[in-house]
């Protein structure tokens, strides 16, 4: 079974169809990649998956549950974490708070339970700092920890945006231009933390991205999308040489 199943999915802005019958499935373990031109739609599927959209038609099913209608939190709950491309993190919080908060989803106390820090709020604190501190090793942010994000340089941010998704303990992890604005040697660590989520945390990924050469190299499989229609969908390689794609990047000109 699919881990995402996204079925004819349409959202419209007035009169824009931004994002207009979109069909995909994302299989567990697996790096699944949705590329398109500027104003494709791409961040518009993520902000339905994750529910900050209302879709005006189609559906969402995540693990076998129907998620088209839940609140955002649930989605969260359910295993669904996310990045956004214009980071967003709390500037004047350390690296640590900022995954503390990004635990926040699992909270399994109450809030006069935790006003009491009563033993069982203790307990979850100390898991929810296990946890933190787990993902600070995997993503190798130890030696930011303590500073503010304020203060970080640009790609160390992108990291620890992975790093608050991660603290949730998705299953699926959508990320939005992991690699935009990174060097290219950024952009290189960028992949290996996508195949390390992949192979040793056995994650799902759903990610937009424009750099493909990191497309390519991560990607199981790539949808691409123009003016919120899907256009193509198969390896990188497939789908970098289909007609159609070629042509909602180049005009219909250049690629005829
Ligand atoms: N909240 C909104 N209100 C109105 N229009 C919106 C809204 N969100 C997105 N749109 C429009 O939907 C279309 C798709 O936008 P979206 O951000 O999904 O594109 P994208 O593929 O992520 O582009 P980029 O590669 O530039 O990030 C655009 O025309 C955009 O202006
Ligand atoms: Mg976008």
């Amino acid at each position: 079974m699919s881990l995402l199943q996204v079925e004819n999915l349409s959202i419209a802005f007035g009169g824009v169809k931004a994002v207009d019958g979109v069909s995909f499935s994302v299989e567990p373990g697996e790096v699944f990649t949705i590329v398109g031109p500027n104003g494709a739609g791409k961040s518009t599927i993520f902000n339905l998956i994750s529910r900050l959209y209302e879709a005006s038609s189609g559906q969402i099913i995540f693990d076998g549950q129907d998620i088209t209608h839940r609140p955002a939190h649930d989605v969260a709950r359910l295993g669904i974490a996310r990045t956004f491309q214009n980071i967003e993190l709390f500037d004047h919080s350390t690296v640590l708070q900022n995954l503390l908060i990004g635990r926040h989803s699992r909270r399994g106390t109450h809030w006069w339970e935790d006003l009491l820090f009563l033993p069982k709020v203790r307990r979850s604190e100390r898991e929810h700092r296990r946890i933190v501190e787990e993902v600070i090793d995997f993503l190798e942010l130890a030696a930011y920890r303590d500073k503010l994000i304020a203060g970080l340089p640009y790609g160390v941010r992108k990291v620890v945006e992975i790093a608050r998704a991660l603290a949730s303990q998705p299953r699926l992890i959508l990320l939005d231009e992991p690699a935009s604005g990174l060097s290219v040697e950024e952009t290189q660590n960028m992949a290996w933390w996508i195949e390390d989520m992949q192979k040793d945390l056995g994650l799902s990924v759903l990610m937009v991205e424009h750099d493909m050469s990191l497309v390519s190299r991560v990607s199981d499989r790539v949808l691409a999308v123009a003016e919120g229609k899907p256009l193509a969908l198969g390896t990188a390689a497939e789908v970098q040489a289909h007609a159609k794609v070629i042509e909602a990047y180049l005009g219909t000109e250049a690629a005829s």
